[in-house]
């Protein structure tokens, strides 16, 4: 049984200097010292010895398990060690590495020019307000005069959900909403899509972008309504950009004027831009009519206000000479890579 204890010995010595992973190890553990393992079921067939050998081999087999576990202590440490340098080694980080070339988006022309608008109107104390694209009958036509037989509202040019409501055709409709939800001093800009049924065409799209403008206030001014829109046309055009207004009608201000600007190429001598015109129209305005300020619950006796309308693609395309609205829409990257 001596004997057989030294072979224990000898043989787990040998294995373990050959072991190369945890694992192996491990298996060398379970084999010699396990349950089932070598060095146990020879302490099992102790029972068979006399009484003074069992003391004997008990204190040498306990002596090998002792020395044996050592040992295998002691090669786990130098393999843990080890693997832990390979992982180190594998993981290294060359920072010397060029980097991967992400392709970055880019805005949309769109929003090039209309995070400009937002910023001019912002900084004369400007607030951005919003409405919604499915809206009431009432706030796209009704609140703003816009009287039941009027051309505006023909079938042609209106989506219809139902009886009483659409999309809006208009910005306008954020006004009403706006007036009802806020006292004056009211200062605000809502930019937003809208939907007219067109046909598509170069210069048509039946989704399409406006920024509408409204100031509310005791004492409001055509002066103030005339002095805000220049500022905002030399902001975007340059200093140089001259304006006029024009006599126009909408139902919902009175009066009502349409504003050009210099052409921006020319400088009003005429070009292909302004088509021989050397002024550009770029919005329509006008005094909020008092019935509508009324509807909003707004005495007009107290206070006055100014409106104004954009839309944005026309301003866009004559800025980026581009010349069909659909190539907005069609997210084709290489018109879009462009600006
Ligand atoms: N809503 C008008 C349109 O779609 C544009 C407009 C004109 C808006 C005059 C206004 C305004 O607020 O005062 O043609």
């Amino acid at each position: 049984m001596k004997e057989q204890l030294n072979s224990i010995r000898f043989n787990a010595e040998k294995e373990l200097e050959n072991i190369s992973s945890i694992q192996e190890l491990e298996n060398v553990r379970i084999k010699y010292l396990g349950k089932k393992g070598e060095l146990t079921s020879v302490l099992r067939g102790m029972g068979a010895l006399s009484a003074e050998e069992r003391p004997v081999i008990g204190q040498l087999a306990n002596e090998i398990r002792g020395y044996l576990e050592e040992k295998i202590d002691n090669v786990k440490q130098v393999l843990v060690k080890k693997e832990k340098q390979e992982k180190l080694q594998q993981e290294v980080i060359d920072v010397t590495m060029p980097g991967k070339r992400r392709s970055l988006g880019k805005k949309h022309p769109l929003s090039i020019v209309l995070d400009e608008i937002k910023d001019i109107f912002i900084g004369m104390g400007f607030e951005i307000a919003e409405g919604p694209e499915v809206e009431l009958d009432y706030y796209n036509f009704e609140a703003l005069n816009i009287p039941k037989n009027h051309p505006a509202r023909d079938t042609q040019d209106t989506f219809y959900i139902n009886e009483n409501i659409v999309l809006r055709t208009q910005t306008s409709p954020v006004q009403i909403r706006t007036m009802e939800n806020k006292k004056p001093p009211i200062r605000v800009i809502s930019p937003g899509r809208v939907y007219r049924s067109d046909a598509v065409d170069a210069t048509h799209s039946p989704v399409f972008h406006q920024i509408e403008g409204l100031v509310v206030d005791k004492n409001v001014t055509m002066g103030d309504l005339k002095g805000t829109l220049e500022v905002f046309a030399k902001r975007l055009y340059g200093e140089d950009a001259k304006v006029r207004f024009r006599p126009h009608h909408f139902p919902f201000t009175e009066p009502s004027a349409e504003m050009d600007v210099s052409c921006f190429v020319c400088g009003g001598s005429g070009c292909r831009v302004c088509k021989g015109e050397g002024w550009i129209e770029i919005l329509g305005s006008g005094m909020v009519h008092p019935k509508v300020l009324k509807i909003c619950g707004i005495d007009p006796e107290e206070y006055s206000g100014f409106a104004f309308g954009m839309g944005l693609e026309r301003i866009v395309m004559r800025r980026f000479d581009i010349d069909d609205l659909r190539l907005f829409f069609e997210n084709d990257m290489r018109f879009l890579k462009q600006f």
